[in-house]
């Protein structure tokens, strides 16, 4: 079981999470996907560490992949480390002072990863890679679930494994069943899945067919 599903519960009930980390847990996932938007670096708004410690409760052994689309994440990676982080990823788009921010985080004990939107070209990663553990992979526009997979991210993961066969590349961002295979076929190792996830009808069926292809 070489891959890993990581719903995004931003697609979840955000009147009852409780409710959606329940079927996360439920689906045998191990990994759960929480995104933070500022409004600013995308044009929403989304949970702040506040959330991610409310999360922690009922946490048991899920992995906290924490992605952070903020214009100056270097502000809150601290936060969103003490609340309950297990990686948290910035973007290589924002204002921060990358390495680091990067550095900060492995600091205080989690791992870290780099974001990258659609327009970025991935060869941007390469001086970063010894500072991170993931790179993260934009599938579409950050900001918002439910949009559709951009095809050109395949090709930036198998340009990323070709040149770096060691880190772990997640991709986020209209992934399904089919594209999900596709991504993996590339070198993907961690798949994001926020509407796919929250729309299947059994989640423990779509975790096994995205994990064990
Ligand atoms: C989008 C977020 C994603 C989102 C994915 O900007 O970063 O994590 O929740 O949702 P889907 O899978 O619906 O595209
Ligand atoms: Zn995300």
């Amino acid at each position: 079981m070489k891959i890993t599903i990581a719903p995004s519960i931003l697609a979840g009930n955000h009147a009852n999470l409780e409710a959606s980390m329940d079927r996360v847990i439920r689906s045998g996932a191990r990994w759960l996907h929480i995104d933070a938007m500022d409004g600013h670096f995308v044009p929403h708004f989304a949970f702040g560490s506040q959330t991610v410690r409310a999360l922690a409760t009922g946490k048991k052994n899920l992995f906290f992949d924490v992605h952070l689309m903020l214009s100056h994440p270097e502000y809150f990676v601290e936060s969103f480390a003490k609340e309950g982080a297990d990686l948290i990823s910035i973007h290589l788009e924002s204002k921060a002072p990358l390495e680091k921010t990067l550095r900060h985080i492995k600091q205080m004990g989690k791992q870290a990863g780099i974001a990258i939107n659609p327009e970025t070209s991935v060869e941007k990663v390469f001086p970063l890679i010894d500072a991170v553990d993931l790179v993260l992979i934009m599938g579409v526009n950050p900001g918002l679930c439910g949009q559709k997979f951009i095809e050109n991210t395949l090709e930036k993961i198998e340009m990323l494994r070709g040149c770096h066969g060691a880190v772990k590349i997640e991709v986020d961002g209209g992934i399904n069943l089919e594209n999900a295979k596709l991504c993996i076929q590339r070198g993907a190792d961690i798949v994001t899945a926020g509407t796919a996830f929250f729309a299947a009808q059994d989640p423990r069926k779509f975790v096994e067919q995205v994990e064990y292809e």
